[in-house]
């Protein structure tokens, strides 16, 4: 494996390109070629070179040969798009000219794009601009995740007490959302949905989130406003038309005697549903300020007691029978999910 800097001397650039091909030919060309825009590039003689390399310096964008030794590129495509933390970096296969069988499973893989050997050159930097672009695009949507994360963390800085509970949350709620079949927009629309159901306490004073007591009458009046509030806040991100309508109904109930619109029934957005379950949850297995942890046998039962009028009897007996199935979280694309909420606290 070896690490270059294009030919012509040109200074690091911040793009990184990895080139796998067990042909010094090939990647001497590719490296000129691409090098001459002086990204950094890092070569690669295999598949399992590849797979290290990837690993090692985190490339913007990968171009492998499809045939080579150990690993093939397709197989290569395969283990790096098993992983969530690659599954936005494109991939351009190599292939010869008549390799149709190959292009099919490349695309199977997961594989972003191919370019055909011999190289046009032209083409060769139309499909790797493209890639890029597509790289800056989802590098972009990260950094929204990062925002919407940092936001839930403001909430649980404001009340210590619900530390972590928003990963745990997610982790639950994806769960949940997963065994009821929904698909894939709606499942990420609940797992920021979880992270974010609370986000409106922002606009809740202080001595009412941290009173260590039972809530008053005008305390609950302030408590009651959060929903709305944390809806307002997400509706304007492009995911919150997604994820609004969940923050908002995360305190309605089943039999309607919730807040604030008092929904009821399948009234109540689905996304909703599961995050009340998951914070009942959470919020009676968590210690907090007022009262001890309960333990998660005891949250079972009151779930199961809450099923049908506070809660969504399927979504209840399913989160429950869940609990016992499975280890949190259940897949490893929700475990990255809850990664990348993580914010360390100091
Ligand atoms: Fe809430």
């Amino acid at each position: 494996m070896s690490r270059t800097n294009g030919q012509t001397g040109a200074p690091q650039g911040t793009t990184c390109i990895l080139v796998a091909d067990d042909d010094e030919g090939t990647r001497q060309l590719l490296a000129s070629i691409l090098g001459r825009e002086g990204y950094q590039l890092v070569q690669a003689q295999d598949g399992e070179e590849a797979l290290a390399a990837a690993y090692r310096h985190r490339p913007d964008l990968i171009l492998t040969d499809i045939q080579m030794p150990r690993v093939s590129g397709i197989e290569l495509t395969r283990r790096l798009r098993s992983d969530a933390s690659m599954a936005t970096v494109p991939i351009i296969l190599v292939s010869g000219l008549h390799e149709t069988t190959d292009k099919v499973a490349g695309l199977d893989a997961g594989a972003t794009d191919f370019v055909t050997k011999p190289f046009d050159r032209a083409e060769l930097w139309a499909r790797v601009r493209a890639a890029l672009r597509t790289r800056a695009a989802f590098q972009r949507l990260e950094s929204v995740q990062s925002i919407l994360a940092a936001l839930a963390n403001a909430v649980e800085a404001k009340d210590p007490s619900t530390q972590y509970h928003c990963n745990r949350m997610a982790a639950l709620a994806l769960g949940l959302a997963r065994s009821t079949g929904l698909g894939a927009d709606a499942l990420e629309a609940v797992g920021y949905g979880a992270v974010l159901h609370d986000v409106g306490k922002i606009g809740v004073p202080e001595h009412v989130l941290l009173k260590p007591g039972p809530l008053d009458e005008e305390d609950w009046a302030h408590m009651r406003e959060h929903p709305g509030i944390g809806a307002t806040i997400v509706e304007p991100l492009q995911l919150g038309k997604l994820v609004a309508p969940i923050v908002r109904s995360h305190h309605e109930r089943w039999d309607g005697a919730g807040y604030p619109d008092g929904l009821r029934g399948d009234q109540i957005p689905v996304g909703a549903r599961i995050v009340a379950v998951v914070d009942a949850y959470d919020a009676i297995t968590q210690e907090r300020p007022y009262r001890k942890a309960r333990s998660s046998d005891d949250a079972r039962e009151e779930i199961i007691a809450g099923a049908g009028s506070q809660f969504d009897s399927e979504l209840a007996r399913a989160f429950v029978d869940s609990l016992d199935a499975r280890p949190s979280p259940a897949w490893p694309d929700d475990d990255a999910f809850v990664r990348g909420l993580t914010v360390e606290v100091s």
